[in-house]
């Protein structure tokens, strides 16, 4: 056997045995290929950002459901086809937006480098840079390599995005499924620091929570007397909240000091403070400067879940469908 295909099965081996997992992104993957690409990404992610401040949290959320879903390969941007219902039309959806500015960007990339720049990439990139502009820096690192998957099924949204009412064990057995810690959990679960929830997502705490009419007793009353000015019966599907109060679009930690005054807004998010462990990692994620640290380090672990890199997938021409 030539030494060439010794080497690079082992390196498949071990690959296949997960030593390598995300091992092949790199730092500025395009600098060569399209050198602006990065460029190019925050700045129009800039633009539609001060255009629509509500943009972080969506793209935030499009990329966790994007890596939850077979890896951060873009399946959560692919359209349904005839044939095809795809992630994007699955219940977890739920307001799942920003899908034009992905677009946008993409043709923004296209026309300097055509063929080369991932959607993947555009979508773990216009993350990091929505979130960061508020801060005028970036927030985490992120590394690139990333290529696109040309399959997007609405069963296994379904399957793999954690829902509202998950317990304990149901998140931990979710995010350890993708490679992800308990400490991961507690510090994504920050990412609700931003953004809005539809009061179906948890409007059966206030009603009826064991089906006798009765509230969640791990809700904060004051808080549930709030929630319920603002959704006022079980079959409110329209309605939103603001999950941080007060500062539902700004980046910051106060996810943490909330959720240990019990006003985390789903049961999920409850779910963190019903064992010692994950309470702990709560508590000291009340020191801000640490959530940041810890923020992005296990960002950089949610965007190298089961990438495609090398010549798997493909580098979709448009982020919505699949290449001809
Ligand atoms: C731990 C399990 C998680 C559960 C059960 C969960 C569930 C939800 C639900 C039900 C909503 C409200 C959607 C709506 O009603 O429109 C939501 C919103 C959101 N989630 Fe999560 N989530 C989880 C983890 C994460 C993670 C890991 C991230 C990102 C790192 C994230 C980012 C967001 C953001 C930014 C929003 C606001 C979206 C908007 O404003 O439209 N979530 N989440
Ligand atoms: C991005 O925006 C900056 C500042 O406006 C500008 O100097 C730079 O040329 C832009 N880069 C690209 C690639 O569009
Ligand atoms: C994908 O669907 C969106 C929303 O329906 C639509 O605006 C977009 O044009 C579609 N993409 C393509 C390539 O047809
Ligand atoms: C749908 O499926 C049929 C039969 O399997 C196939 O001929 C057709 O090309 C498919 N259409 C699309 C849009 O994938
Ligand atoms: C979410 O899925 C529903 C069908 O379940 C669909 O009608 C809706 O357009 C989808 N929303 C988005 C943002 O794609
Ligand atoms: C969590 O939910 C699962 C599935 O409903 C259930 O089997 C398990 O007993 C629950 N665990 C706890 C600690 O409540
Ligand atoms: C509350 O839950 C119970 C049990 O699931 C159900 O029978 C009842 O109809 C629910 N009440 C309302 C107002 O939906
Ligand atoms: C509930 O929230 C109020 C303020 O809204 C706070 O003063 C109180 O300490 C909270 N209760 C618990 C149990 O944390």
């Amino acid at each position: 056997m030539n030494i060439r295909i010794l080497l690079v099965t082992c390196v498949a081996l071990l690959c296949f045995l997960g030593v390598c997992q995300g091992g092949n992104l790199r730092k500025k993957f395009y600098q060569d290929s399209c050198p602006q690409a990065e460029d190019i990404i925050k700045n129009k992610t800039q633009q539609h950002v001060s255009a629509n401040p509500d943009l972080p949290a969506k793209l935030l959320r499009m990329h966790f459901h994007d890596c939850f879903v077979r890896g951060c390969d873009g399946s959560v941007l692919l359209n349904s086809t005839a044939n095809n219902t795809a992630e994007k039309d699955a219940i977890p959806n739920l307001t799942l937006a920003g899908f034009d500015v992905i677009d946008d960007i993409k043709s923004a990339v296209e026309a300097k480098c055509p063929k080369t720049v991932s959607c993947a990439d555009i979508l773990t990139l216009a993350t990091r840079d929505a979130v960061s502009v508020q801060f005028n820096k970036p927030m985490w690192e992120v590394l690139t390599g990333r290529r696109d998957c040309t399959v997007s099924k609405s069963s296994e949204a379904l399957a793999n995005i954690p829902a509202p009412f998950f317990n304990f064990t149901q998140l931990k057995q979710s995010f350890a499924s993708k490679g992800l810690t308990l400490h991961d959990l507690v510090v994504l679960s920050g990412a609700h620091t931003i953004g809005i929830g539809h009061c179906n997502a948890f409007s059966s705490r206030l009603y009826n929570f064991t089906g006798k009419g009765d509230q969640d007793p791990s809700l904060n009353s004051t808080y549930a007397a709030f929630l319920k000015t603002k959704c006022q019966s079980l079959s409110d599907t329209t309605t939103t909240v603001e999950m941080d109060p007060g500062s539902s679009k700004t980046f910051d930690n106060d996810y943490y000091p909330n959720l240990l005054q019990k006003k985390g807004l789903f049961q999920s998010d409850a779910a963190l403070l019903t064992q010692d462990q994950s309470a702990g990692i709560a508590a000291e994620l009340v020191d801000e400067a640490k959530f940041f640290t810890e923020f992005a380090q296990s960002m950089k672990r949610l965007g190298a879940i089961e990438v495609l890199t090398g010549s798997a997938g493909e580098i979709r021409n448009k982020c919505s469908v699949v290449n001809s």
